[in-house]
């Protein structure tokens, strides 16, 4: 998720227990001319197995020298955005709008996949809108062109993120094709994990939104459905030494002063997940994010932080 599953987030997600990380979508000719903010989204290959960059893109040369470029830097997969809906890069005819542009998709997709030394994998949604559902069948000449794995997020682009995602219409793509596909939206829990498997009856579910403030959670939600893999979800100390570690990495990767606003969204989702799960009041939570959210000066951050979580593990101990 571009914003989100930066490096650190998906150390934290990794060493958690996820399966498969994916870098934040990389624009391809941009990663080509080396720009400063599209390297730093693919950092992190060199600590992460298996770890995936993720291209987005509109023209075939770009995407095939960005596949290069990607595995040069460590990813063992390349993944292609198909699925983006914000109009900056629908605009430019890349992400989503591919699906209403099936030939030139398939001219991305196998420039990538002739130039790429390692797998390469699609990330698309159902269609366009609700009248060109066509996800079958660009997953079956994607398959052909020699995609390896397929992501499917089950709304279309005209849905955005409205509306609730449609597993039963993946069923769709995972009866035309042979390689694995991957069902995503809306996951939140063990329970919809496992209706969305039965449901769509995917090889695999990839969590987004629900990790906001805990990347730790496709590696517990791994663990409840098959008891072995993945971690337990940590408790509150845990959860604050792993916070304090995000926080860190984030201020190391960004610097000071990009890295303080950066961590802004990270320590907003973490307070109300205390706050909802009554580990702080809703007035002491409101008092920290007032503190947390405007101060400038990391060191005051950091301080912050430590007393938020103190307070949290009184309550949780006290509990
Ligand atoms: C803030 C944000 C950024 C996203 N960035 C990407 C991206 O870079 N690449 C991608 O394939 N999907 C991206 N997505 C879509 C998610 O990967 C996922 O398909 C979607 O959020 C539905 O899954 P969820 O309900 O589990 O979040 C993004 C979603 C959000 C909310």
């Amino acid at each position: 998720m571009s914003g989100v599953s930066d490096a650190p987030f998906r150390k934290i997600a990794h060493d958690n227990g996820a399966g498969l990380v994916i870098s934040e979508m990389v624009a391809s000719e941009e990663l080509v001319r080396a720009r400063p903010d599209m390297l730093r989204r693919a950092v992190g290959a060199d600590q992460l197995k298996p770890f995936a960059i993720q291209l987005a893109g509109r023209e075939p040369r770009w995407m095939g020298e960005g596949a290069r470029v990607a595995a040069d830097l460590g990813a063992d997969i390349i993944d292609i955005n198909m699925g983006c809906p914000a109009r900056q890069v629908t605009g430019g005819w890349s992400g989503s709008a591919l699906m209403r542009e099936p030939d030139l998709a398939l001219s991305l997709i196998e420039a990538t996949v002739a130039a790429s030394p390692v797998p390469v994998t699609l990330k698309m949604r159902l269609g366009w809108d609700d009248t060109s559902l066509n996800a079958a069948a660009i997953a079956q000449r994607a398959e052909q062109a020699g995609i390896q794995m397929i992501t499917v997020h089950g709304r279309t682009r005209c849905q955005f993120y409205k509306g609730r995602a449609n597993w039963r219409a993946i069923r769709e793509v995972v009866n035309a094709v042979s390689v694995p596909v991957v069902a995503n939206g809306d996951a939140e829990s063990a329970g919809d994990v496992g209706t969305m498997l039965q449901e769509s009856n995917a090889a695999a579910v990839m969590i987004g939104r629900a990790a906001y403030g805990r990347p730790w959670l496709p590696g517990v939600l791994a663990q409840k459905l098959e008891a072995g893999t993945g971690c337990e979800e940590p408790g509150i100390e845990r959860e604050a030494e792993l916070f304090s570690l995000h926080h860190q990495s984030i201020l190391s990767l960004y610097g000071h002063e990009h890295g303080n606003r950066i961590a802004r969204k990270h320590i907003g989702w973490t307070i109300s997940r205390l706050a909802g799960r009554g580990f702080v009041t809703i007035e002491s939570a409101n008092n920290h994010r007032r503190m947390l959210l405007s101060a400038n000066d990391n060191a005051v951050v950091s301080k912050g932080l430590k007393a938020l979580f103190a307070e949290a593990c009184s309550m949780g101990n006290a509990a």
